[in-house]
């Protein structure tokens, strides 16, 4: 749709809803909600420091990244079966198909699972075939990407992709992500260039917390198709420049970054910074479950808090087809679904 017809500000809240588009940047685990940790510790016999659900909702009260990822990781220990994997993955495939999600492309911390003593097997099973019984029963298609946590060591990234190679046609890339700060992106640059070699999509979480410069090195030295997050790449003009030449996706998380004190209000998000300077921005939930909200949640409060446009969600949704790892014939097939969903609204 090159011109977008005029729509009344008051149905674009509904626009929103309705509009197909792909979510780029979810963690499963994140996706976890407070009810189904309290079932799965039940049923696994798993101890957790809450009393009740209310208490552990309660705790989600974030400073910054750090204080998220503890609580996240201990949510995480109450999976132990490939049926929990799956459960898990179901659960967050339902809440995307009735936010109009067409496809997502959603990452998993086997690392988190595997030191443990829960087998890589059992994590990629039961995630993949949720994601199959998505693309059969829901009409929404799902892929897997496997991510590093940056916090542990290079070889340790290199056991973890040993052990996920015999499933190589289960994931289709591989990410970054944990604690930012501390842990540069050329610290993966070794394991980075192998899963490049294996034909592995590869992404990382860059310029979340973190300076321009990991967002530089991310592209550089670990070759990255998208950054995730990357909103601190603003404070460097040229960065901006590249990133808009290369049309370099942007996967951001808006309340995920309100919720943990990257911008201290919604209205301070300097998502229209990123739009006017002519990036690939996309948005996404992170962690739905901890940050108050799935994808809906987040267009419609960031539109609420910085007054985007109509044009700009055909925008937004439009990149988030682009920068997905799905093919063209598949991207101009969601584009048409878009442009039919506007030209109703018009
Ligand atoms: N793991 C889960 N959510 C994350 C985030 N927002 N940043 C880094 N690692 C994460
Ligand atoms: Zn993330």
């Amino acid at each position: 749709m090159t011109s977008i017809p005029p729509i009344p500000a008051e149905r674009l809240p509904q626009l929103l809803r309705r509009m197909p588009k792909a979510e780029l940047h979810i963690h499963i685990e994140g996706s976890l909600e407070p009810e189904l940790i309290f079932a799965m510790a039940q049923r696994n016999g798993v101890a957790i420091p809450y009393a009740s659900v209310d208490e552990l909702r309660r705790a989600y009260a974030f400073t910054n990244l750090q204080s998220f990822l503890d609580i996240y990781y201990a949510g995480a220990s109450v999976l132990i079966t490939e049926r929990d994997f799956f459960d898990m993955a179901w659960a967050y495939l339902e809440k995307a198909r009735a936010d109009n999600v067409v496809h997502a492309e959603i990452f998993f911390d086997p690392q988190t699972h595997t030191a443990r003593g829960v087998a890589m097997e059992t994590v990629i099973h039961g995630l993949h075939r949720a994601c199959e019984q998505a693309r059969q029963q829901l009409g929404v298609s799902a892929s897997l990407i496997l991510c590093f946590l940056r916090h542990l060591s290079e070889v340790d990234a290199f056991e973890t992709l040993e052990q996920a190679l015999p499933f190589q046609d289960k994931f289709i890339g591989v990410g970054l992500d944990s604690s930012e700060v501390g842990h540069p992106p050329e610290k993966f640059a070794k394991v980075f260039a192998r899963c490049r070699e294996l034909g592995l999509h590869l992404v990382a979480h860059a310029g979340e917390e973190g300076p321009p410069a990991y967002v530089w090195t991310a592209l550089d030295l670990l070759k990255v198709e998208r950054i995730d997050h990357g909103v601190q790449s603003s404070r460097d003009p040229q960065l901006m420049r590249r990133l808009a030449q290369d049309r370099i996706p942007l996967t951001v998380c808006p309340l995920s970054n309100l919720k943990l004190c990257v911008f201290p209000k919604l209205e301070q998000h300097n998502i229209r910074e990123l739009l006017d300077a002519e990036l690939m921005v996309t948005v996404n939930s992170d962690d739905p479950a901890y940050f108050g909200g799935y994808l809906n949640e987040n267009f419609e409060q960031t539109f609420a808090a910085t007054g985007l446009s109509a044009a700009q969600a055909w925008r937004l949704a439009n990149n988030s087809f682009e920068a997905s790892f799905i093919g063209p014939a598949h991207k101009r097939s969601f584009r048409d679904r878009l442009d039919a969903v506007f030209a109703e609204f018009a």
